[in-house]
């Protein structure tokens, strides 16, 4: 399907009304191979938008949007202890996650619930409750935009980082991913390090992948808004990594700040805890607010515009800065 002047607000889950320019949406892979040889758009500015979960448009889009919208789940490689499984990129996550989840295989239970779709997966690492998805991707498949290639890049080639990898950097909307191949564990693989996770888990002597779905649901309902029921992108800023010294620096003046190891140089700080103790949560303004369980999600309380989001935004980013001079980017794409 191809539109001019598209309207974007159903196509994003923080509920903003925007136009795009250009926009195309495939369910079969021939589709877009046939769209890229054929396509003549005057344009550079491009952008691949899955279900639009990390996405935020502060105006119109004047360029071309690619939306995945392929379905499909193959199972490429099997044996006694795993499985591969080949999953096209429009699909939900969730429910992907369902699927494996419902056929008993361990892996991906801690990233339940996340919103979007399979293909934005890679592009950010996502990432919760002790497991990014890099852990248990095996390859990605890409369609280059430039010349309608198809090539599949390894799980090194995608450079996974804390919520970043290639596809957000060199690769920036130069290709299309149209799948993604999963590699999962047919025996238990039971990861309950989080704490609130332990805390509801470890009693239990036959923990498997359907309970640890459950509790991860669970935790999520009770702190990370439902974007089907109020407008939300889920964490605004990426948790900022300081240096170590910096960080003993802080703990001096704030010895409650949170704050994880993640080598021997680096610490990673929840910047909800910044955010929070600048005094932030559940404060609101034109009709954008701060999430009241977790001061990282900025929520939707009636507006339809991106810039009131990023207005909020700056104030926290610079009101965090100012107290703890720690600078957070946004985990969000800003358009
Ligand atoms: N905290 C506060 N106040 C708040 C929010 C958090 O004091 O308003 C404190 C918590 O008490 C806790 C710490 O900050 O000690 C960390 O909070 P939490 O465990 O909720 O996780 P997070 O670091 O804020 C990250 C991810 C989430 C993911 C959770 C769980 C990022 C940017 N966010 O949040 O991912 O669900 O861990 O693993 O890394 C997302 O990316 O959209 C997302 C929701």
């Amino acid at each position: 399907m191809y539109k001019e002047h598209y309207p974007l607000l159903n196509h994003n889950s923080f509920g903003i009304e925007s136009y795009a320019d250009y926009f195309f949406e495939f369910c079969e892979v021939s589709e877009l191979d046939e769209f890229l040889l054929e396509q003549t758009l005057n344009t550079n500015n491009i952008f691949i938008l899955g279900k639009g979960c990390n996405v935020l448009f502060t105006k119109d889009f004047e360029g071309l949007i690619i939306h995945p919208n392929n379905n499909g789940i193959d199972i490429t490689y099997e044996d006694d202890k795993s499985i591969e499984i080949k999953v096209q990129s429009g699909e939900d996550w969730d429910e992907f996650v369902e699927f494996t989840v419902s056929n008993s295989w361990y892996g991906l239970e801690n990233l339940s619930l996340i919103p979007g779709s399979v293909g934005a997966a890679p592009v950010q690492n996502i990432g919760a409750y002790g497991v990014e998805v890099r852990d248990y991707i095996v390859s990605v498949e890409c369609v280059e935009i430039g010349t309608g290639k198809h090539f599949v890049l390894s799980n090194r080639e995608c450079c996974f980082d804390y919520r970043n990898s290639v596809f957000k950097n060199e690769l920036k909307n130069k290709c299309v991913i149209v799948a993604v191949s999963f590699k999962l564990s047919k025996i238990p693989v039971i990861n309950i390090n989080y704490t609130e996770l332990k805390n509801k888990l470890q009693k239990d002597k036959n923990i498997d992948v359907r309970k640890i779905r459950n509790a991860i649901c669970e935790i999520r309902n009770s702190k990370l808004p439902d974007p089907e029921k109020i407008g939300n992108v889920g964490s605004f800023f990426k948790n900022p990594i300081i240096s170590d010294n910096d960080y003993q620096v802080l703990l001096k003046n704030f010895p409650d700040i949170v704050g994880y190891k993640i080598d021997n140089k680096n610490v990673k700080l929840a910047a909800g805890w910044l955010i929070d103790k600048c005094g932030w949560k559940a404060y609101s303004e034109n009709g954008v607010g701060v999430h009241e369980n977790q001061a990282l999600v900025l929520i939707n309380k009636g507006t339809k515009s991106g810039n009131n989001v990023l207005n909020l935004a700056q104030k926290i980013r610079t009101g965090v800065l100012n107290k703890f001079g720690v600078y957070m980017e946004f985990e969000v794409n800003i358009l």
